[in-house]
């Protein structure tokens, strides 16, 4: 049976030069904005000085509770009525979750999945415009925003609805100044959020178009991004994948790289796309193992896309080439050892994300997968 349901951004503006539109859709939502940013605000100064009224936050890395009540804090002392995440998936998902809070009372941990009380958002956010600076987290159109608990040790959603923006405008341009470590990391990243909606048991249609283009677009031009941060036809297409990526994950389900990325994030502060990046290869041959003959016709395809041979191996050849080519290391020299394996593999089982893996995992399925990977 064919059935799926579908939801975005309220519109998703895309190109090169896209990014001018954001004083008129800012003007249109609301005229005290809070604009969330990375560390360095200075980078993006030209688009942000356009914006009459607005207040700047700046988020350092990937953002921890603290940081989201700092932020939801801030933009309720500043008035505002409308937030802009500019910058990488750190920033949008802080700023999709600053947005969440000024309207919903109370702390992150009410609204958090796994480890806080999961709340549903009782009140619409504010309206949220979303400008990725990195190709890679697709989440200018998901509709949760990933958090850390320095406590918990671990990263996890606050999701609703009314979480997705009400504009994304995804400008490749903005990413031209990526440096390498990060293309690499956020491009692959975005491939393998194309490619696990793709071999999910939950796969559709609709999510299926939108993980060919991607996988296609990936194979096309992250190597080339990453060669030439300049080469702009090359960022597009990492743009245009990691869009889809997006789409795919926020209409579709994810895998088991993903149930690793968050309790791993967590445990070491690793970024999310080195992790995933670094995963990816175990768990495609784990599910090659366990999976039916779809899981390894939809890895062929896969990497038909990719490669031009449609040839399961093909993927991981490529995979195998495209990260040492990419300086993507092993888990070992993200910090993993030995003793940690067992309480990550124990969350990577609970997380939402494995649950769309095309063949269940069990704990000790993800420490053999983490050991493969170290
Ligand atoms: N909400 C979702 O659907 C979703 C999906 C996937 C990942 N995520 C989250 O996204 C985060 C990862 O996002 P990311 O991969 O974009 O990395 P990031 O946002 O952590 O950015 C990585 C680094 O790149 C820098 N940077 C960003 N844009 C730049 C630019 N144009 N020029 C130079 N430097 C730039 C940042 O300052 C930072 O140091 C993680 O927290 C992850 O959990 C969210």
């Amino acid at each position: 049976m064919t059935s799926f349901a579908f939801a975005t951004a309220g519109r998703i503006s895309f190109g090169p030069g896209a990014s001018s539109e954001l004083p008129a859709v800012v003007a249109g939502l609301g005229s005290r904005p809070f604009v969330c940013t990375g560390s360095n605000p200075g980078r993006h100064a030209d688009l942000i000085d356009r914006l009459d009224g607005a207040a700047t936050f700046a988020v350092s890395g990937e953002p921890t509770m603290d940081v989201v009540r700092a932020g939801a804090q801030a933009a309720r002392d500043h008035g505002a009525d409308v937030v802009v995440g500019l910058g990488g998936g750190a920033v949008l998902d802080a700023a999709k979750i600053v947005a969440a809070l000024v309207t919903n009372a109370g702390d992150p941990l009410d609204y958090a999945e796994v480890i806080g009380a999961g709340k549903p958002l009782a009140v619409p956010c504010l309206p949220f415009v979303a400008l990725p600076t990195t190709s890679g987290t697709g989440s200018e159109v998901t509709a949760n925003g990933v958090v850390t608990s320095v406590e918990h040790r671990v990263k996890v959603s606050l999701r609703s609805p009314s979480m997705l923006a009400r504009v994304a405008i995804v400008d490749p341009e903005l990413t031209l100044g990526c440096p390498p470590a990060v293309t690499a990391h956020a491009g692959l990243d975005a491939l393998v959020q194309c490619i696990e909606p793709f071999v999910s048991w939950a796969a559709n249609p609709l999510v299926d178009g939108f993980c060919r283009e991607g996988i296609r677009r990936a194979g096309s031009g992250l190597r080339r991004a990453y060669a030439d941060g300049s080469d702009l036809a090359a960022r597009t297409d990492v743009s245009l994948c990691s869009l889809l990526s997006g789409l795919a994950l926020a209409n579709g389900k994810l895998g088991a790289a993903h149930g690793i990325a968050g309790p791993l994030g967590g445990y070491l502060g690793a970024p999310h796309g080195a992790i995933t990046a670094a995963v990816m290869a175990a768990v495609c041959e784990f599910n090659l193992e366990r999976g039916d003959a779809r899981v390894r016709e939809r890895y062929a395809e896969a990497a038909e896309l990719l490669t031009g041979r449609r040839d399961p191996d093909a993927l991981l050849a490529w995979w195998r080439a495209t990260t040492a080519e990419l300086g993507v290391a092993g888990l070992a020299s993200l910090g993993l050892t030995a003793d940690g394996i067992e309480t990550v593999a124990q969350a990577a089982a609970n997380a939402s994300s494995t649950k769309g893996n095309p063949v269940p995992v069990s704990a000790s399925d993800f420490a053999g997968i983490l050991r493969r990977s170290l």
